[in-house]
């Protein structure tokens, strides 16, 4: 059986049928996903009770894992419940207990529910992530996903050319700041210290514009910061009117797979009394978006 990809949406996201996540691709079927990426921009995966392994090694057909020297979040290496190669994105400590609502781990993943891009902070963002669910609240939690090349087409005229040349900073102090999570330490801060990220990207195979938006952009080189944050709060709410938005109820099992580059995401509210054990697996981007600037 051989991959095959249905559209659920009528902007962009596709479903992929015909393959095992659990087993090595072929080099067809890697193919057949990655010009599904470059055309839907999310792949939802259903009914694959996959490990933590499978799943690396499943990202790995696309490229390399993310690695950097700084990290993106403020647990400490010794409080990580899972193993290298794969990131927490539950509501568990390391002991498997749900975490105090008084965590600061927990303020700070709280702001993954504000619509962001992977990886936006660093100097050079990730590609695709991909997340699974393994283990799904009994109400609420879907991801949503806007499409931003959409968002970019639909800009007036005007507007495009207004942000062709724009340069943004990110860091995950913006976006923490944003909920009122402001108690950041000394290292945490120069950790995240801001990066410069180019507000129109052009995807380098199909060559279609897109908004590199996230709530982590807090400042436009050369703007006052009142004028550069209004200005991105109004971009931020074009591109995720209701027609370029996906919203994704999980299953158990289920792994979307969604490029950084042309979408962003945002979690939703769940019951924080219940279990959610998401799992993420990242791709290094290939170079810094200020590239084309220099
Ligand atoms: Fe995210």
């Amino acid at each position: 059986m051989s991959v095959s990809i249905r559209s659920v949406h009528p902007v962009f996201v596709g479903e992929v049928v015909g393959v095992d996540l659990r087993n090595p691709l072929s080099v067809k079927d890697v193919s057949a996903i990655e010009a599904g990426m470059d055309k839907y921009a999310v792949l939802v995966f259903r009914g694959l009770n996959i490990t933590d392994e499978q799943q690396i090694a499943f990202t790995r057909h696309f490229g390399e894992l993310e690695s950097f020297t700084t990290p993106g979040h403020i647990q400490r290496p010794e409080d990580r419940r899972l193993g290298p190669g794969i990131a927490d994105f539950s509501n568990l400590d390391k002991n498997g207990t749900i975490m105090s609502a008084e965590d600061r781990v927990w303020f700070f993943k709280l702001a993954d529910r504000l619509w962001h891009s992977d990886s936006s902070f660093r100097p050079v963002p990730a590609k695709y992530s991909l997340l699974s669910a393994r283990v799904i609240p009994s109400w609420g939690a879907n991801t949503e996903f806007a499409d931003m090349r959409a968002a970019y087409d639909a800009l007036d005229l005007r507007t495009k050319t207004e942000v062709e040349d724009l340069v943004c900073e990110h860091s995950l102090i913006y976006s923490r700041e944003a909920i009122g999570f402001t108690e950041l330490i000394p290292d945490e801060i120069a950790a995240f210290k801001p990066v410069r990220q180019r507000l129109v990207r052009t995807h380098p195979v199909t060559g279609r514009k897109s908004l590199f938006l996230a709530s982590h952009a807090g400042a436009i080189v050369g703007w006052t910061i009142p004028e550069a944050r209004m200005f991105l709060q109004e971009l931020i709410e074009h591109a995720t009117r209701r027609e370029f938005v996906y919203s994704h109820f999980w299953e158990p099992n289920d792994l979307v797979m969604w490029d950084n580059r042309t979408t962003m995401h945002r979690a939703r509210r769940f019951d924080r009394n219940d279990v959610r054990d998401m799992r993420r697996t990242t791709l290094a981007g290939d170079a810094e978006t200020t590239e084309r600037a220099a």
